[in-house]
């Protein structure tokens, strides 16, 4: 079953020079799978996530998420459609500082209206899932960054949504954060079978995905499969990386 339908997807930035970041993006993604989004530096791919997140409009195309085209939706009922069926998580975490973990984790439901008692079921079980619960009434700035990421991450899935979006989630991460918060989307991808488009610039972080898609000058470049061997698909990434080119210093350092 497709998750995400995308066909023909364009994007042109209005402006006095106007700017066409995405051109024709077709893009399937199908229940439960893990799908990394590449390109160098200014091909798109924060764009393509914004479209999908419902953030920014495409300017033509056709996007179906779980058979919904969310810019079919209005005012209250988008709000609902993007609180109830997506999870965002960014490269600079988000959090509320003026909260702790526990708060943080569970605003989205506190939004909602969801009861106190439900709440704290669904965020102990998340947090010692995410390896979090003993920091759970700490205050964010008293956490450190794969902490803080993994709280992030805890707040994303509370709901249980359908498609969890992240952009560079390992930006501000140490090597060693990076992978246990990669680590843990691909198991939480697994056992709650969330369907994960991850942006990134970082081929350790895109290894853990099923399939990766690279995008280049705002088109599809071309899109390469996991298969069995982690090990196999890192240097995969990597290969296709050194072939579409751009400054080398435009990807994040390698780490394997
Ligand atoms: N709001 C905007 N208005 C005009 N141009 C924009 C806007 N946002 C992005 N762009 C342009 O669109 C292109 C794609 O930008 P985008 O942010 O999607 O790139 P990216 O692949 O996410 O890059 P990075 O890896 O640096 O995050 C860039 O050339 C950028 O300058
Ligand atoms: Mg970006």
């Amino acid at each position: 079953m497709e998750l995400l339908k995308a066909r023909n997807l364009n994007k042109i930035y209005p402006g006095k020079i106007a700017y066409k970041a995405l051109t024709n993006i077709d893009l399937l993604i199908e229940k439960g799978e893990f799908v990394g989004i590449m390109g160098p530096s200014g091909s798109g791919k924060t764009t393509l996530l914004n479209m999908v997140s419902t953030i920014d409009r495409p300017t033509s195309g056709e996007l179906r998420i779980g058979g919904q085209d969310p810019y079919e939706l209005k005012g209250e009922k988008l709000a609902h459609f993007r609180r109830r069926e997506l999870g965002f998580v960014f490269q600079s975490f988000n959090l509320l500082d003026t909260l702790t973990v526990k708060e943080n984790i569970m605003l989205p439901m506190t939004l909602d209206g969801i009861p106190l008692g439900e709440m704290k079921l669904r965020t102990n079980r998340l947090a010692e899932k995410l390896g979090i619960a003993h920091i759970l009434n700490n205050r964010t700035y008293e956490i450190s960054g794969g902490q803080a990421q993994r709280t992030a991450i805890a707040r994303a899935l509370i709901h249980e949504p359908k498609l969890l979006l992240a952009d560079e989630p390992t930006g501000n991460l140490d090597s060693k954060s990076a992978r246990d918060v990669m680590e843990l989307m691909s198991t939480l991808n697994q056992t709650e079978q969330t369907t994960m488009m991850l942006v990134t610039h970082d081929a350790m972080a895109a290894s853990y995905c099923h399939r990766v898609v690279f995008i280049k000058d705002g088109q599809f470049y071309s899109e390469i499969h996991c298969g069995d061997n982690r090990a196999a698909f890192y240097q995969k990434i990597i290969n296709v990386l050194a072939l579409l080119g751009g400054n080398e210093n435009e990807f994040s350092p390698v780490r394997v």
